[in-house]
């Protein structure tokens, strides 16, 4: 018997250089932009047709039935968000649609695959710059081949810290998101960045190029397969209040180490978010 999900990572690869190069392709052409949760919260044909391609290819491969799915396009269409025992695809076709809309130069294909609610593995593929990550649990991660590793800083003095908005424009969250970010410059931290993608957000934590990425208000689509690639490259996961990363609760704090994820910590300011699998 071969290494258990091996078949499955290997797949998932497959159909995540698939899916990239379905969005290059869109990109040339005309896009029509929706709206989902509000008006800053985009989603376009490609998101739909690239889920489709995704969820179409596994099922075939898999069958029907075995497997689960959470795609950020059909829970948008109603379908349930809830994680069980059973082995589950979490799928974000199109993560980075507001940059893929603009023309902002990245965005990712991320999928992860979880049983008995752990993960198993994460793929994102950031497919305008044809860089592959890819990390299975126990394996170490990988970008194009090449391992990588997260950064060794433990000075928060000399890091690079990535904060994103989402899609909240509550005057009350939004004054919540600009405090946080105030104190974190202020300490002061060398920089803040921002990919507006959160699957590319992790890896370039992953790869060593920034100490940590914190949001609150993403989903689990835009995180699961990050957090395989995070962990593998030696980093760490955490709650926005310091407790276990919890995949469903839309917060997390993914950094190089446990000194940089909480002198952060000590800086955020949660707001109210309505987790992933609420009823
Ligand atoms: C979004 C991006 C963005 C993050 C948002 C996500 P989407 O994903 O990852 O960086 O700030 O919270 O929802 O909507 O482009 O798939």
């Amino acid at each position: 018997m071969g290494e258990p999900w091996q078949r499955e990572f290997e797949f998932a690869v497959e159909v995540a250089r698939k899916a990239g190069a379905e969005i290059r392709k869109a990109g040339d052409s005309e896009i029509r932009i929706m709206t989902k949760s509000c008006t800053v919260d985009l989603v376009t044909k490609t998101d739909e047709r690239v889920e489709k391609i995704i969820i179409g290819s596994l099922k075939e491969e898999f069958g029907e039935g075995t497997h689960c799915f959470i795609g950020e396009e059909s829970v948008a269409k109603g379908e349930p968000c809830i994680l069980t025992d059973k082995p589950t695809w979490i799928i974000d076709p199109v993560d980075g649609t507001t940059n893929f809309v603009h023309g902002f130069p990245f965005v990712a294909v991320s999928i992860a695959f979880a049983v008995n609610k752990e993960l198993e593995f994460g793929v994102v593929y950031s497919c305008l710059e044809d860089k592959m990550y890819k990390a299975q649990n126990g394996k170490g991660a990988f970008c194009n081949g090449e391992p990588i590793q997260v950064s060794d800083v433990k000075d928060i003095k000399k890091s690079i810290i990535i904060s994103e908005h989402g899609y909240d424009r509550t005057p009350a969250s939004v004054t919540k998101i600009f405090s946080t970010m105030r104190k974190i410059l202020c300490i002061p931290v060398h920089g803040i960045r921002g990919s507006g993608t959160a699957a590319t957000n992790m890896c370039l934590v992953a790869s060593g190029a920034v100490e940590a990425f914190f949001e609150i208000g993403i989903h689990c689509w835009d995180i699961a397969a990050g957090a395989v690639i995070v962990k593998e490259a030696g980093g760490v996961l955490l709650d926005v209040d310091g407790g276990p990363f919890d995949l469903m609760s839309r917060r997390m704090v993914s950094a190089n180490n446990d000194v940089i994820a909480t002198r952060i910590i000590k800086e955020i300011e949660p707001f109210p978010v309505v987790r992933d699998d609420a009823p």
